[in-house]
Formats: C-alpha cells, sequence, structure tokens
C-alpha cells in the first residue's frame, strides 16, 4: 500500500521541516494538507496517511480514522512491578547485561521491558517488517515524553526494520541470548491499545520452520514464543508452554542451553 506523509490539519514551520523530513528518510510523498480531513485525504490519495503532528507522528492506515501512534502501552505498568517475576522475564531467563532480540517489535512494550531489565550493560534489538509502524516506534521510542522511568530505556532500543527471519539468518550463532517472537493472533481479541487500528496492515505472518530454526542458532539461552492459548504453534516448533490461567496468551520456550 502506497504511503504519503502531510502535517497536521493547521501546519506550523515545525510541522512542515517534519513532515519534509518524514518524506525524505523514508522516500514518500509529501502532500500538502490543504485543510483536508483525513477521510478525504485517504479518498483523493487512495494511501495510507502519516500525520506530522506537533508532538507524536500519527499513521492511518487507508479507510481508518483512528490514527496509531507510539504510546509505551503496557511497558508503563509492567516496569511498576518487580521485572523479575514479569511473565517474559521469567520465562525468557532473560539477565542483566544479556542480548535480547524481539523479532516482532510491534508497539514495543516488550522491547522496553526487556531494555529496561537487561540495564545499559545489555542490548536490545527489535526487529519490525513493517516499514511505517518499525518507522513511527523507532521515532516514538527517541522523543516520548511522559514515562521519565522508561525514557533511557526507550532509546536504547535498537529498531532493525526487516523480516526476523532474514534479520536473524544474517546474525552469528550463538550471539545473542534470547530471541522472542509475538506473532499477531489468528483469533481475534479486543487490544486494549491503538494497534487494533494497525490490526489489518501489520504483517500477519506465523511461525516457519526457517525462522524458528534461525532463532534456535542464534540465541545462546532462550527463544521465546508468545501466542494465543488456543495455538498448536507451541507443539508444533518444541517450545515447552506455560500454561498462564485465565489469560488469552500463553509463552513457550526452547532452552538453548542444553544444546
Ligand atoms: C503482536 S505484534 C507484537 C507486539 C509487541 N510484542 C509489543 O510488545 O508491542 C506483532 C508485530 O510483529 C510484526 N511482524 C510480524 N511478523 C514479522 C516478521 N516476520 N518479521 C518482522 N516483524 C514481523 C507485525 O508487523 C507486528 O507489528
Amino acid at each position: 500500500m502506497k504511503t504519503v506523509v502531510t502535517t497536521a490539519y493547521r501546519p506550523t514551520p515545525f510541522t512542515l521541516d517534519e513532515a519534509k523530513s518524514v518524506s525524505e528518510q523514508l522516500a514518500i510523498p509529501l502532500v500538502p494538507r490543504n485543510k483536508r480531513s483525513v477521510e478525504k485525504l485517504h479518498q483523493e490519495e487512495q494511501a495510507d496517511v502519516l500525520v506530522a503532528a506537533k508532538e507524536r507522528l500519527e499513521f492511518y492506515p487507508l479507510g481508518k480514522t483512528e490514527p496509531f501512534f507510539f504510546h509505551p502501552n503496557s511497558s508503563s505498568f509492567r516496569t511498576k512491578r518487580p521485572l523479575h517475576q514479569d511473565p517474559l522475564i521469567e520465562v525468557s531467563k532473560l539477565a542483566k547485561g544479556d542480548v535480547f532480540v524481539d523479532c516482532t517489535l510491534g508497539m514495543a512494550s516488550d522491547a522496553i521491558v526487556a531494555s529496561q531489565f537487561v540495564g545499559t550493560e545489555g542490548r536490545v534489538v527489535g526487529c519490525e517488517s513493517h516499514p511505517i509502524l518499525a518507522y513511527v516506534v523507532q521515532q516514538g521510542l527517541q522523543r516520548y515524553q511522559g514515562m521519565p522511568h522508561l525514557h533511557e530505556a526507550m532509546k536504547r532500543v535498537e529498531v532493525v526494520q526487516a523480516d526476523a527471519a532474514e534479520y536473524l539468518a544474517g546474525l552469528p550463532s550463538n550471539s545473542v541470548d534470547v530471541v522472542y517472537m509475538d506473532p499477531m493472533f489468528t483469533e481475534t481479541i479486543s487490544e486494549a491499545s491503538n494497534f487494533e487500528t494497525i490490526r489489518q496492515t501489520a504483517n500477519k505472518d506465523q511461525l516457519s520452520l526457517r525462522w524458528v530454526t534461525e532463532a534456535r542458532r542464534v540465541a545462546r539461552k532462550t527463544v521465546v514464543l508468545k501466542a494465543h492459548f488456543r495455538s498448536t504453534d507451541f507443539e508444533a516448533y518444541g517450545f515447552v508452554r506455560r500454561v498462564r490461567p485465565n489469560t488469552k496468551f500463553h509463552y513457550g520456550a526452547i532452552n538453548c542451553l542444553n544444546g
């Protein structure tokens, strides 16, 4: 799908500069706003619309009138609890100073939790195949204000725009501690976040043998899958499922330490 960038409804020198810079960096057309509504822009441009607003980038996939924008989402409350008890941290056996590769960055909530936990000695790479989503989240991670205890952890997340299996294939064996994948659920669930807006647009790839094989090759410690509790991928790809009663999703782990 084609994407165009424009300014907020009333452009300012700042939002104009911003829109120009986005247009250059993403190599997408900059279109004048001309006081057009998002619906009108959708109709006239027949494209997804990215809006350079005063404080954030807003992404309106064609047909959607609610924007997707970066927000720390569940990481804001998860990082206020003891982090070693977070289910992702527990299942992955992540430790301070570890290298964590998040294959499915999305809103980056899991990546932020991991980044806060591994600290300044560690490293978190977030891989996202959707170019606009990757860009909006990367910019948001650098600029988000309002959650001071997370600013440094957010800034440390390295965003890579790539297909996860391709990215993993380029990494040396045993070069990271944890590889994590959280593909889109195939079951419909009610989303608490504005991720719902991009449900149709985001990459709906499910696990593949190649993806899991590359993850196992690259991870020293654990490969972790998060999926709907009805998913059969845990068993199909050899993940040991951690049943979480009364939750819609489960985590599963492949322990790489024993070869
Ligand atoms: C369910 S969301 C992940 C949510 C994320 N864990 C969070 O905390 O916000 C899945 C994301 O992974 C991306 N994705 C799916 N398959 C991918 C692949 N093969 N490579 C890279 N990104 C992928 C989708 O575009 C989507 O943004």
